[in-house]
């Protein structure tokens, strides 16, 4: 047996805070934080109906009521409920339609993010959903299997739309690639949709309240699963697929047990890896997603938690080196595990799941380097591009937000890149600013080619549609630009973070002929 204090010094954690008083926020120390949890709500599950030549989703957006703590109601964003939407399952190689409309009493888009679609379905800052209004978007589902998601693409406003509720996951299936394993959603093939949230007194969210807020995004101290707060879950069989999904606006989270226990991941953003990877912390920024099968057979209880990240980050005098420093090293608990000793066998996680094609270097036809910043005062040190230590420079003063990339702002009439239909082109990711930004492309997958020059570890290997690029790194990818062809609906790419996609941190490409 592996005693808790070996297991977290396995982790490199040398205190993990006693119990669940790690990250106590005022509304609960004031009601007492002695209960004894939740159980984790399960998103329901939307399979649509099949007419026509397509499967038909009807989503409603409206302004609900939610009680995360047991005496104070929370105003909040849903979609088909008071908080969050339902899962929705789609088939690979089947038409969708969705019927969405917008009772939210203010305008919004609804973006499937993750999806090879056309401009016009992509749901990004251009189709508005007009108070009222009603939008239909069809496309064909042609991603492998794997976890999505969706969510408020409204320009400005996307991060507290999505902190409001309004977002869900997307789970696509694929009757071709059948592989044994834990599949029977909310049983033991659980969505695990994790958020941060910050509470007002009074219940309500509490957004953008600091001037930290702007610069490194909007983070909470209270943990929400599926709408969950403080939740748990009962295992029924001895092995358990988790569909985690960073669904948090601007933190990033690096999962382990708290006995350090080791678990198998099996999907990155875009479908499964070739092989499971084994491993015992499992990073994600916001937007990414891994599927996890975890052992659960011992009858252990044992928590899901987020460990702090270690800054290394330079201090000096000033508020950006404290911002910095402090960046995601909280910890927190995630997810308790309630174990117990009936539970139904599993089959074992396959060697192999999939067998990715490796688009090659050659292939590419042309290369576009993307400079992600955040404003002169907060660059510290000179831009010498990447892998210089940018940020080895005194701070200063913060420019005011002025986030970019390639020194522009998103401007929803400037067209920032055109792209050759039916090539392939390797983009290089690079970062001058103190933080990592999670960089996002729409319009499908990409591949990771590199990071610092290095192969990326075996959970990157496979397909991505979000990239973290650390602070003054140089992450380089590879995308094919195929079926969709449109000369004047752009699609976007944008750091993850939402509050720095809502101030600028976006840019436009066109798929021209
Ligand atoms: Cu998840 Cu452009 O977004
Ligand atoms: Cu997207
Ligand atoms: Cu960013």
């Amino acid at each position: 047996m592996i005693t808790r204090r070996k297991a977290l010094k396995a982790l490199g954690i040398s205190s993990l805070g006693a119990g669940t008083g790690l990250c106590i926020p005022s509304l609960t120390s004031a009601q007492g934080n002695s209960d004894s949890g939740n159980p984790l709500k399960i998103p329901p599950l939307a399979e649509g109906e099949f007419t026509g030549n397509a499967r038909q989703f009807q989503l409603r957006l409206r302004r609900g009521s939610s009680n995360f703590f047991a005496d104070t109601a929370t105003a909040t964003f849903g979609i088909n409920g008071d908080y969050l939407g339902p899962t929705l399952r789609f088939r690979r190689n089947e038409a969708v339609s969705l019927h969405i409309q917008n009772a939210l009493g203010e305008p919004t888009t609804l973006h499937w993010h993750g999806f090879h679609l056309p401009t016009s379905a992509d749901g990004g800052p251009h189709e508005v959903i007009a108070i009222g209004d009603t939008w239909n978007p069809q496309f064909t589902v042609v991603q492998f299997a794997g976890t999505f998601w969706y969510h408020s693409h409204m320009l400005n406003t996307a991060g507290e739309q999505v902190y409001k509720g309004l977002a869900g996951m997307i789970i696509v299936e694929d009757d071709e690639q059948q592989i044994d394993l834990p599949s029977t959603y909310g049983v033991d093939d659980i969505p695990l949709l994790i958020q941060d949230r910050r509470f007002n007194d009074d219940g309500s969210f509490r957004y953008m309240s600091s001037y930290e807020d702007t610069v490194v995004g909007m983070r909470g101290d209270v943990i929400l699963v599926n709408g969950t707060r403080h939740p748990y879950f009962v295992p029924t069989t001895k092995l358990v697929r988790f569909r985690l999904l960073n669904a948090a606006n601007a933190r990033t989270f690096v999962f382990a047990f708290n006995d350090g226990r080791e678990f198998q991941q099996i999907a990155s953003d875009g479908g499964y890896l070739e092989s499971a990877v084994t491993m015992n912390r499992l990073e994600l920024s916001p937007a990414e997603r891994a599927e996890i099968v975890v052992d659960f057979s011992d009858g252990q209880d044992v928590r899901l938690i987020s460990v702090g990240k270690v800054s290394n980050f330079p201090e000096f005098p000033g508020a950006m080196s404290v911002m910095m420093r402090s960046l995601n090293t909280q910890n927190f608990d995630i997810l308790d595990i309630r174990g117990q000793g009936r539970l139904q066998d599993s089959a074992p996680v396959p060697d192999r799941l999939a067998s990715i094609y490796r688009l090659p270097e050659a292939a590419a036809t042309n290369t576009r380097t993307f400079r992600l910043s955040m404003g002169a005062g907060m660059r510290s040190g000179d831009d010498r591009g990447p892998g210089t230590g940018s940020r080895n420079g005194n701070g200063g003063g913060h420019g005011g937000g002025n986030f970019s990339i390639n020194g522009r702002r998103m401007e929803m009439n400037y067209i920032n890149e055109r792209i050759q239909f039916n090539t392939t082109e390797i983009w290089e990711l690079t970062n001058n600013s103190p933080m990592m930004h999670p960089f996002h492309v729409h319009n499908g997958q990409f591949q990771v080619l590199d990071r610092n020059g290095q192969q990326p570890p075996a959970n990157e290997m496979g397909w991505k549609d979000t990239v973290r690029v650390g602070s003054g790194e140089l992450v380089r990818i590879i995308m094919r630009f195929t079926d969709f062809i449109d000369d004047k609906n752009p699609y976007m790419y944008h750091c993850h973070i939402l509050e720095h996609e809502d101030r600028g941190m976006m840019g436009q490409f066109l798929i021209i002929e």
